[in-house]
Protein backbone atom coordinates (compact mmCIF):
# COMPACT_ATOMS: atom_id res chain seq x y z
CA UNK A 1 0.00 0.00 0.00
CA UNK A 2 1.20 3.44 -0.78
CA UNK A 3 1.53 5.90 1.61
CA UNK A 4 -1.66 6.90 2.06
CA UNK A 5 -0.77 11.26 2.89
CA UNK A 6 -0.16 11.05 -0.25
CA UNK A 7 -2.22 8.73 -2.22
CA UNK A 8 -5.16 9.54 -4.53
CA UNK A 9 -8.17 10.51 -2.26
CA UNK A 10 -11.78 9.08 -2.89
CA UNK A 11 -14.60 11.51 -0.93
CA UNK A 12 -17.70 9.37 -0.42
CA UNK A 13 -20.62 11.64 0.80
CA UNK A 14 -24.52 11.43 0.35
CA UNK A 15 -24.64 15.22 -0.20
CA UNK A 16 -21.76 16.20 -2.87
CA UNK A 17 -20.25 19.30 -3.46
CA UNK A 18 -22.11 20.43 -6.46
CA UNK A 19 -26.00 20.53 -6.23
CA UNK A 20 -27.97 21.32 -9.83
CA UNK A 21 -30.94 23.35 -10.60
CA UNK A 22 -33.16 23.38 -13.35
CA UNK A 23 -33.14 26.96 -15.25
CA UNK A 24 -35.09 27.56 -18.58
CA UNK A 25 -34.82 23.44 -18.62
CA UNK A 26 -31.10 22.73 -17.97
CA UNK A 27 -29.56 22.17 -15.02
CA UNK A 28 -27.05 24.34 -13.76
CA UNK A 29 -24.63 23.91 -10.43
CA UNK A 30 -24.37 25.53 -7.68
CA UNK A 31 -21.18 25.49 -5.10
CA UNK A 32 -22.32 23.80 -1.83
CA UNK A 33 -21.19 26.06 0.72
CA UNK A 34 -19.60 24.74 4.38
CA UNK A 35 -16.42 23.58 5.64
CA UNK A 36 -16.69 20.51 4.02
CA UNK A 37 -16.81 21.37 0.42
CA UNK A 38 -14.60 24.15 1.12
CA UNK A 39 -12.24 22.27 2.80
CA UNK A 40 -11.80 19.64 0.19
CA UNK A 41 -12.58 21.14 -3.17
CA UNK A 42 -9.08 21.84 -3.61
CA UNK A 43 -8.08 18.40 -3.61
CA UNK A 44 -10.76 17.53 -6.41
CA UNK A 45 -9.84 20.92 -8.35
CA UNK A 46 -5.84 19.34 -8.19
CA UNK A 47 -6.90 16.04 -9.74
CA UNK A 48 -5.86 14.48 -6.67
CA UNK A 49 -9.26 13.33 -5.13
CA UNK A 50 -12.57 12.57 -7.29
CA UNK A 51 -15.85 12.81 -5.13
CA UNK A 52 -18.77 10.19 -5.20
CA UNK A 53 -22.72 11.76 -3.90
CA UNK A 54 -25.80 10.74 -4.54
CA UNK A 55 -27.91 12.34 -6.75
CA UNK A 56 -30.23 14.24 -4.77
CA UNK A 57 -32.87 16.01 -7.25
CA UNK A 58 -34.19 15.89 -10.71
CA UNK A 59 -31.67 17.95 -11.85
CA UNK A 60 -28.81 16.33 -10.17
CA UNK A 61 -30.04 13.27 -12.23
CA UNK A 62 -29.92 15.07 -15.44
CA UNK A 63 -26.92 16.57 -14.91
CA UNK A 64 -24.72 13.35 -13.99
CA UNK A 65 -26.62 11.90 -17.70
CA UNK A 66 -25.53 9.96 -19.38
CA UNK A 67 -22.18 8.78 -17.63
CA UNK A 68 -23.11 9.54 -14.07
CA UNK A 69 -20.56 12.29 -14.05
CA UNK A 70 -21.51 15.80 -13.17
CA UNK A 71 -19.41 19.18 -13.58
CA UNK A 72 -19.16 22.66 -13.02
CA UNK A 73 -17.53 25.09 -11.19
CA UNK A 74 -14.43 23.28 -11.47
CA UNK A 75 -15.52 20.39 -10.06
CA UNK A 76 -16.37 16.73 -10.94
CA UNK A 77 -18.25 14.69 -8.74
CA UNK A 78 -19.99 10.89 -9.69
CA UNK A 79 -23.74 10.81 -8.85
CA UNK A 80 -25.30 7.79 -7.45
CA UNK A 81 -28.93 7.71 -8.86
CA UNK A 82 -31.77 5.81 -6.89
CA UNK A 83 -35.48 5.34 -7.50
CA UNK A 84 -37.90 7.90 -5.55
CA UNK A 85 -38.65 4.96 -3.21
CA UNK A 86 -35.17 3.74 -2.37
CA UNK A 87 -34.10 7.28 -1.80
CA UNK A 88 -37.16 8.01 0.65
CA UNK A 89 -36.47 5.20 2.90
CA UNK A 90 -32.65 5.32 3.06
CA UNK A 91 -32.68 9.52 3.22
CA UNK A 92 -35.98 10.09 4.98
CA UNK A 93 -36.50 6.93 7.16
CA UNK A 94 -33.23 5.62 7.83
CA UNK A 95 -31.02 8.30 7.39
CA UNK A 96 -32.63 11.39 8.86
CA UNK A 97 -35.71 9.58 10.96
CA UNK A 98 -33.80 6.97 12.80
CA UNK A 99 -30.07 7.54 12.82
CA UNK A 100 -30.20 11.31 13.37
CA UNK A 101 -32.62 11.17 15.92
CA UNK A 102 -30.64 8.34 17.85
CA UNK A 103 -27.41 10.23 17.32
CA UNK A 104 -28.89 13.82 18.58
CA UNK A 105 -30.72 11.89 21.51
CA UNK A 106 -34.04 13.26 19.79
CA UNK A 107 -36.88 10.46 20.40
CA UNK A 108 -39.69 11.10 22.17
CA UNK A 109 -39.57 7.07 23.31
CA UNK A 110 -43.17 6.89 24.42
CA UNK A 111 -43.95 7.65 20.78
CA UNK A 112 -40.79 6.72 18.85
CA UNK A 113 -39.15 4.50 17.28
CA UNK A 114 -41.48 2.37 16.66
CA UNK A 115 -40.16 -0.45 14.35
CA UNK A 116 -42.27 -2.77 11.36
CA UNK A 117 -42.21 -4.57 8.29
CA UNK A 118 -42.18 -1.45 6.29
CA UNK A 119 -39.25 0.15 8.53
CA UNK A 120 -37.06 -3.31 7.84
CA UNK A 121 -37.83 -2.82 4.27
CA UNK A 122 -36.01 0.69 4.60
CA UNK A 123 -33.32 -0.61 6.53
CA UNK A 124 -32.45 -2.74 3.40
CA UNK A 125 -32.97 0.19 1.32
CA UNK A 126 -30.34 1.66 3.56
CA UNK A 127 -28.19 -1.21 3.12
CA UNK A 128 -28.65 -1.24 -0.46
CA UNK A 129 -27.70 2.23 -0.62
CA UNK A 130 -24.34 1.63 0.82
CA UNK A 131 -23.44 -1.61 -1.42
CA UNK A 132 -24.08 0.87 -4.37
CA UNK A 133 -21.52 3.55 -3.36
CA UNK A 134 -19.39 0.36 -2.61
CA UNK A 135 -19.75 -1.48 -5.93
CA UNK A 136 -19.35 2.63 -7.15
CA UNK A 137 -15.50 2.57 -5.04
CA UNK A 138 -14.36 -0.91 -6.22
CA UNK A 139 -15.04 0.19 -9.55
CA UNK A 140 -13.37 3.79 -10.17
CA UNK A 141 -10.83 4.33 -6.93
CA UNK A 142 -7.66 4.41 -8.18
CA UNK A 143 -5.13 1.91 -6.68
CA UNK A 144 -3.96 2.62 -3.23
CA UNK A 145 -6.58 5.49 -3.00
CA UNK A 146 -7.28 6.69 0.65
CA UNK A 147 -11.38 6.58 0.69
CA UNK A 148 -12.71 9.27 3.21
CA UNK A 149 -16.23 8.01 3.84
CA UNK A 150 -18.77 10.95 5.14
CA UNK A 151 -21.05 10.65 7.48
CA UNK A 152 -24.31 8.82 8.77
CA UNK A 153 -25.95 7.97 5.68
CA UNK A 154 -22.77 5.50 4.62
CA UNK A 155 -21.82 3.57 7.67
CA UNK A 156 -21.92 0.71 5.33
CA UNK A 157 -19.60 1.77 2.66
CA UNK A 158 -16.26 -0.52 4.02
CA UNK A 159 -18.01 -3.71 4.92
CA UNK A 160 -19.37 -4.10 1.30
CA UNK A 161 -16.27 -3.42 -0.26
CA UNK A 162 -14.06 -4.85 2.02
CA UNK A 163 -12.70 -8.42 0.13
CA UNK A 164 -13.09 -6.75 -3.07
CA UNK A 165 -10.06 -4.01 -3.17
CA UNK A 166 -7.48 -4.72 -0.66
CA UNK A 167 -5.37 -1.66 -1.59
CA UNK A 168 -7.62 0.71 -0.29
CA UNK A 169 -7.79 2.55 3.27
CA UNK A 170 -11.02 3.62 4.37
CA UNK A 171 -11.54 6.47 6.67
CA UNK A 172 -15.03 6.82 8.01
CA UNK A 173 -15.80 10.62 9.49
CA UNK A 174 -19.28 11.16 11.28
CA UNK A 175 -20.17 14.98 11.18
CA UNK A 176 -23.00 14.53 14.08
CA UNK A 177 -22.16 13.11 17.63
CA UNK A 178 -21.99 9.93 18.34
CA UNK A 179 -24.79 8.67 20.50
CA UNK A 180 -23.74 6.56 23.81
CA UNK A 181 -24.67 3.57 24.69
CA UNK A 182 -27.83 4.03 26.71
CA UNK A 183 -29.16 6.13 23.29
CA UNK A 184 -27.62 3.31 20.79
CA UNK A 185 -29.95 0.89 22.07
CA UNK A 186 -32.73 2.72 20.92
CA UNK A 187 -31.80 0.65 17.58
CA UNK A 188 -33.01 -2.75 17.33
CA UNK A 189 -29.73 -5.35 18.13
CA UNK A 190 -29.24 -6.97 15.15
CA UNK A 191 -29.40 -3.36 13.48
CA UNK A 192 -27.13 -1.92 16.08
CA UNK A 193 -24.82 -4.40 15.83
CA UNK A 194 -24.72 -3.88 11.44
CA UNK A 195 -23.96 -0.43 12.20
CA UNK A 196 -21.24 -0.78 14.48
CA UNK A 197 -19.76 -4.02 12.38
CA UNK A 198 -19.97 -1.39 9.18
CA UNK A 199 -18.05 1.34 11.39
CA UNK A 200 -15.35 -0.90 12.53
CA UNK A 201 -14.72 -2.31 8.97
CA UNK A 202 -12.97 1.29 7.94
CA UNK A 203 -9.34 1.62 9.69
CA UNK A 204 -10.32 4.74 11.53
CA UNK A 205 -13.58 6.50 12.58
CA UNK A 206 -13.47 10.42 12.99
CA UNK A 207 -15.17 12.82 15.18
CA UNK A 208 -15.13 16.47 15.79
CA UNK A 209 -14.70 16.24 19.28
CA UNK A 210 -13.29 13.50 21.37
CA UNK A 211 -16.97 13.79 23.19
CA UNK A 212 -18.60 11.88 20.26
CA UNK A 213 -15.30 9.64 19.84
CA UNK A 214 -15.86 8.32 23.50
CA UNK A 215 -19.31 7.45 22.95
CA UNK A 216 -18.70 5.82 19.66
CA UNK A 217 -15.61 3.74 21.72
CA UNK A 218 -18.10 3.32 24.37
CA UNK A 219 -20.80 1.38 22.47
CA UNK A 220 -18.38 -0.92 20.09
CA UNK A 221 -16.98 -2.19 23.49
CA UNK A 222 -20.37 -2.61 25.05
CA UNK A 223 -21.98 -3.93 22.11
CA UNK A 224 -19.77 -5.67 20.00
CA UNK A 225 -17.11 -6.47 22.87
CA UNK A 226 -13.55 -5.24 21.23
CA UNK A 227 -11.92 -1.49 21.20
CA UNK A 228 -12.44 0.69 18.19
CA UNK A 229 -9.66 2.92 16.43
CA UNK A 230 -10.98 6.61 16.50
CA UNK A 231 -9.42 10.34 16.17
CA UNK A 232 -10.85 13.55 16.44
CA UNK A 233 -10.62 16.18 14.66
CA UNK A 234 -12.07 19.63 14.18
CA UNK A 235 -13.23 21.04 11.05
CA UNK A 236 -13.16 25.01 10.18
CA UNK A 237 -14.62 26.90 7.58
CA UNK A 238 -12.49 28.79 4.85
CA UNK A 239 -12.51 32.27 6.01
CA UNK A 240 -11.04 33.18 2.75
CA UNK A 241 -14.37 32.14 1.25
CA UNK A 242 -16.56 33.40 3.53
CA UNK A 243 -14.79 36.80 3.14
CA UNK A 244 -15.21 36.76 -0.29
CA UNK A 245 -18.49 36.35 0.10
CA UNK A 246 -18.61 39.33 2.42
CA UNK A 247 -16.97 41.23 0.09
CA UNK A 248 -19.52 40.58 -2.52
CA UNK A 249 -22.55 42.29 -4.05
CA UNK A 250 -24.92 39.92 -2.71
CA UNK A 251 -23.84 40.43 0.57
CA UNK A 252 -23.12 44.18 0.83
CA UNK A 253 -26.82 44.88 -1.07
CA UNK A 254 -27.93 42.04 2.51
CA UNK A 255 -25.95 44.40 4.96
CA UNK A 256 -28.07 47.56 3.61
CA UNK A 257 -31.07 46.04 3.53
CA UNK A 258 -30.71 44.82 7.34
CA UNK A 259 -29.31 48.34 8.67
CA UNK A 260 -32.69 49.28 7.40
CA UNK A 261 -34.38 46.88 9.04
CA UNK A 262 -32.23 47.06 12.41
CA UNK A 263 -31.39 50.37 12.63
CA UNK A 264 -30.28 51.41 15.75
CA UNK A 265 -31.25 48.98 17.98
CA UNK A 266 -29.02 45.85 19.26
CA UNK A 267 -29.50 42.90 17.04
CA UNK A 268 -29.86 38.91 18.35
CA UNK A 269 -29.09 36.80 15.42
CA UNK A 270 -29.24 33.06 14.36
CA UNK A 271 -28.36 31.14 11.04
CA UNK A 272 -29.55 27.37 10.70
CA UNK A 273 -31.73 25.16 9.24
CA UNK A 274 -34.67 24.90 10.41
CA UNK A 275 -33.94 21.38 12.35
CA UNK A 276 -35.07 19.45 15.41
CA UNK A 277 -31.92 19.47 16.93
CA UNK A 278 -31.12 23.87 16.81
CA UNK A 279 -33.27 24.16 19.40
CA UNK A 280 -35.23 26.88 17.60
CA UNK A 281 -38.48 27.27 19.37
CA UNK A 282 -36.93 27.41 22.72
CA UNK A 283 -34.39 30.19 21.42
CA UNK A 284 -37.30 32.20 20.62
CA UNK A 285 -39.04 31.28 24.08
CA UNK A 286 -36.19 32.49 25.94
CA UNK A 287 -36.23 35.91 24.16
CA UNK A 288 -39.76 35.84 25.46
CA UNK A 289 -38.93 35.64 28.76
CA UNK A 290 -36.02 38.32 28.81
CA UNK A 291 -38.93 40.80 27.13
CA UNK A 292 -41.09 39.83 29.82
CA UNK A 293 -38.71 41.28 32.42
CA UNK A 294 -36.92 43.71 30.99
CA UNK A 295 -39.95 46.78 29.72
CA UNK A 296 -36.40 48.52 28.97
CA UNK A 297 -35.26 46.67 26.22
CA UNK A 298 -38.57 46.86 24.43
CA UNK A 299 -38.13 48.72 20.92
CA UNK A 300 -34.80 48.39 21.95
CA UNK A 301 -33.60 45.00 20.69
CA UNK A 302 -34.22 42.72 17.40
CA UNK A 303 -33.75 39.09 17.01
CA UNK A 304 -33.49 38.20 13.61
CA UNK A 305 -33.37 34.61 12.87
CA UNK A 306 -32.37 33.24 9.17
CA UNK A 307 -33.74 29.71 9.39
CA UNK A 308 -34.60 28.07 6.38
CA UNK A 309 -36.20 24.70 5.87
CA UNK A 310 -34.99 21.28 5.57
CA UNK A 311 -35.61 17.78 4.98
CA UNK A 312 -39.21 18.78 4.31
CA UNK A 313 -40.05 14.57 3.11
CA UNK A 314 -40.05 14.28 6.84
CA UNK A 315 -43.49 14.74 8.49
CA UNK A 316 -41.21 15.71 12.09
CA UNK A 317 -39.54 18.22 9.85
CA UNK A 318 -42.64 19.91 8.21
CA UNK A 319 -43.82 20.51 12.22
CA UNK A 320 -41.50 21.42 13.64
CA UNK A 321 -41.17 24.27 10.70
CA UNK A 322 -44.55 24.93 11.85
CA UNK A 323 -43.37 25.16 15.55
CA UNK A 324 -40.75 27.23 14.74
CA UNK A 325 -42.96 29.89 13.11
CA UNK A 326 -45.69 29.79 15.18
CA UNK A 327 -42.93 30.80 18.45
CA UNK A 328 -41.58 33.52 16.43
CA UNK A 329 -45.60 35.02 15.94
CA UNK A 330 -46.44 34.51 19.91
CA UNK A 331 -43.17 36.62 21.08
CA UNK A 332 -44.64 39.53 18.50
CA UNK A 333 -48.29 39.23 19.49
CA UNK A 334 -47.37 39.33 23.07
CA UNK A 335 -44.64 42.28 22.78
CA UNK A 336 -44.40 43.92 19.47
CA UNK A 337 -46.20 47.39 18.71
CA UNK A 338 -46.56 48.91 15.15
CA UNK A 339 -43.41 50.54 15.62
CA UNK A 340 -41.39 47.39 16.76
CA UNK A 341 -41.45 43.39 15.64
CA UNK A 342 -39.40 41.59 17.94
CA UNK A 343 -38.50 38.92 16.13
CA UNK A 344 -37.99 38.85 12.09
CA UNK A 345 -37.88 35.20 11.01
CA UNK A 346 -36.43 33.99 7.46
CA UNK A 347 -37.01 31.38 5.76
CA UNK A 348 -35.23 31.72 2.58
CA UNK A 349 -31.82 30.48 2.34
CA UNK A 350 -30.08 33.22 0.93
CA UNK A 351 -26.21 32.62 1.94
CA UNK A 352 -25.03 35.88 1.74
CA UNK A 353 -28.04 37.11 4.02
CA UNK A 354 -26.36 35.26 6.10
CA UNK A 355 -22.88 35.88 6.31
CA UNK A 356 -24.34 39.87 6.38
CA UNK A 357 -26.34 38.79 9.88
CA UNK A 358 -23.30 36.95 10.71
CA UNK A 359 -21.12 40.01 10.60
CA UNK A 360 -23.74 42.43 12.00
CA UNK A 361 -24.89 40.92 15.10
CA UNK A 362 -24.54 41.88 18.77
CA UNK A 363 -25.45 38.70 20.06
CA UNK A 364 -25.57 35.37 18.13
CA UNK A 365 -27.51 32.67 19.61
CA UNK A 366 -26.74 28.76 18.60
CA UNK A 367 -28.30 26.74 21.26
CA UNK A 368 -28.97 23.34 19.82
CA UNK A 369 -29.78 20.70 22.03
CA UNK A 370 -26.95 18.19 20.72
CA UNK A 371 -24.95 19.15 17.54
CA UNK A 372 -21.67 17.28 15.92
CA UNK A 373 -20.03 20.71 15.60
CA UNK A 374 -22.07 23.69 14.57
CA UNK A 375 -19.71 25.52 12.00
CA UNK A 376 -22.10 28.87 12.54
CA UNK A 377 -20.46 29.52 15.69
CA UNK A 378 -16.91 29.31 14.44
CA UNK A 379 -18.13 31.19 11.20
CA UNK A 380 -19.89 33.92 13.23
CA UNK A 381 -16.71 35.13 15.02
CA UNK A 382 -14.58 35.32 12.31
CA UNK A 383 -17.12 37.53 9.94
CA UNK A 384 -18.22 39.63 12.83
CA UNK A 385 -17.31 43.42 13.01
CA UNK A 386 -19.02 44.48 16.14
CA UNK A 387 -17.50 42.71 18.81
CA UNK A 388 -20.50 40.67 19.20
CA UNK A 389 -20.94 38.27 21.64
CA UNK A 390 -21.80 34.03 21.54
CA UNK A 391 -24.10 32.67 23.09
CA UNK A 392 -23.41 28.71 22.66
CA UNK A 393 -25.09 25.39 24.13
CA UNK A 394 -22.83 23.16 25.54
CA UNK A 395 -24.19 20.38 23.86
CA UNK A 396 -22.14 21.38 20.59
CA UNK A 397 -19.05 19.65 19.15
CA UNK A 398 -17.69 23.03 19.26
CA UNK A 399 -18.24 24.29 22.63
CA UNK A 400 -15.20 22.49 23.75
CA UNK A 401 -12.86 24.81 21.57
CA UNK A 402 -14.75 27.62 22.61
CA UNK A 403 -15.56 27.88 25.80
CA UNK A 404 -13.41 30.57 27.65
CA UNK A 405 -14.92 33.02 25.20
CA UNK A 406 -18.74 32.44 25.16
CA UNK A 407 -22.48 32.85 26.56
CA UNK A 408 -22.40 28.75 28.05
CA UNK A 409 -25.74 27.84 28.11
CA UNK A 410 -27.65 24.23 28.63
CA UNK A 411 -29.95 24.15 26.11
CA UNK A 412 -32.81 23.15 27.75
CA UNK A 413 -32.98 25.73 30.62
CA UNK A 414 -35.33 28.34 29.45
CA UNK A 415 -33.92 31.16 32.53
CA UNK A 416 -30.25 30.33 31.70
CA UNK A 417 -30.51 31.11 28.03
CA UNK A 418 -32.71 34.17 28.68
CA UNK A 419 -29.87 35.21 31.24
CA UNK A 420 -27.16 34.82 29.00
CA UNK A 421 -28.78 36.87 26.02
CA UNK A 422 -28.88 39.66 28.87
CA UNK A 423 -25.73 39.27 29.95
CA UNK A 424 -24.56 39.82 26.59
CA UNK A 425 -26.77 42.42 25.30
CA UNK A 426 -25.39 44.39 28.99
CA UNK A 427 -22.01 43.60 28.43
CA UNK A 428 -19.84 46.80 28.20
CA UNK A 429 -17.50 47.43 25.37
CA UNK A 430 -14.32 46.91 27.19
CA UNK A 431 -15.77 43.09 27.99
CA UNK A 432 -16.95 42.73 24.27
CA UNK A 433 -13.81 43.49 22.71
CA UNK A 434 -11.72 41.40 24.99
CA UNK A 435 -14.16 38.23 24.56
CA UNK A 436 -14.60 39.03 20.64
CA UNK A 437 -11.14 38.88 20.28
CA UNK A 438 -10.34 35.68 21.92
CA UNK A 439 -12.83 34.18 20.23
CA UNK A 440 -11.49 35.24 16.64
CA UNK A 441 -8.09 33.59 17.82
CA UNK A 442 -9.68 30.61 18.36
CA UNK A 443 -11.63 30.29 15.27
CA UNK A 444 -8.30 30.92 13.30
CA UNK A 445 -6.51 28.38 14.99
CA UNK A 446 -7.25 25.80 12.39
CA UNK A 447 -8.30 25.61 8.44
CA UNK A 448 -10.01 22.98 6.75
CA UNK A 449 -7.21 21.67 5.44
CA UNK A 450 -5.64 20.74 8.73
CA UNK A 451 -8.93 18.35 9.15
CA UNK A 452 -7.78 16.82 5.58
CA UNK A 453 -4.42 16.04 6.65
CA UNK A 454 -5.77 14.44 10.28
CA UNK A 455 -8.06 12.30 8.47
CA UNK A 456 -5.28 11.67 6.05
CA UNK A 457 -2.91 11.26 8.57
CA UNK A 458 -5.35 8.84 10.62
CA UNK A 459 -5.03 6.74 7.39
CA UNK A 460 -1.60 6.78 7.49
CA UNK A 461 -1.26 5.67 11.17
CA UNK A 462 -3.32 2.49 10.71
CA UNK A 463 -1.90 1.28 7.37
CA UNK A 464 0.14 -1.47 7.16
C1 LIG B 1 -25.45 17.86 8.74
C2 LIG B 1 -24.96 16.50 8.35
C3 LIG B 1 -24.60 16.46 6.88
C4 LIG B 1 -25.75 16.98 6.06
C5 LIG B 1 -26.15 18.37 6.53
C6 LIG B 1 -27.36 18.93 5.78
O1 LIG B 1 -24.41 18.78 8.76
O2 LIG B 1 -23.87 16.10 9.15
O3 LIG B 1 -24.31 15.16 6.46
O4 LIG B 1 -25.40 17.01 4.69
O5 LIG B 1 -26.48 18.31 7.90
O6 LIG B 1 -28.42 18.03 5.79
P1 LIG B 1 -29.04 17.42 4.47
O7 LIG B 1 -29.91 16.31 4.93
O8 LIG B 1 -29.81 18.56 3.89
O9 LIG B 1 -27.92 16.97 3.58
Amino acid sequence: MQDPSAAPVVIVSNRGPLSFVTEAGRPVPRRGSGGLVSGLAPLVESGRASWIAAAMSEADRAAARPDGVATGEGLQVRLAEFDADLQRRYYDEVSNSTLWFTHHGLFDRVRAPAYDADWRASWDAYRRVNEVFADLVVEHAPAGATVLVQDYHLTLVAAAARGRRDDISFVHFHHTPFAGPSDLEVLPPEVRAELLEGLLAHDTCGFHTERWATNYRDCVRRFIGTDAATFASTLNSDLQDLRHVASGPACIRAGAELDQLVGDRMLIARVDRMELSKNIVRGFDAYGRLLERRRDLHGRVVFVAACYPSRLGVADYRRYRDEVVAAAESVNQRFGNPRWRPVELAEDDDFPRSVALLQRYDVLVVNPIRDGLNLVAKEGPALNVRDGSLLLSTEAGSHSELAPAVDSVFPFDLEATADAMERALDRDPAARSRLAGELRELVARRTPADWLSDQLAAAGEVAH
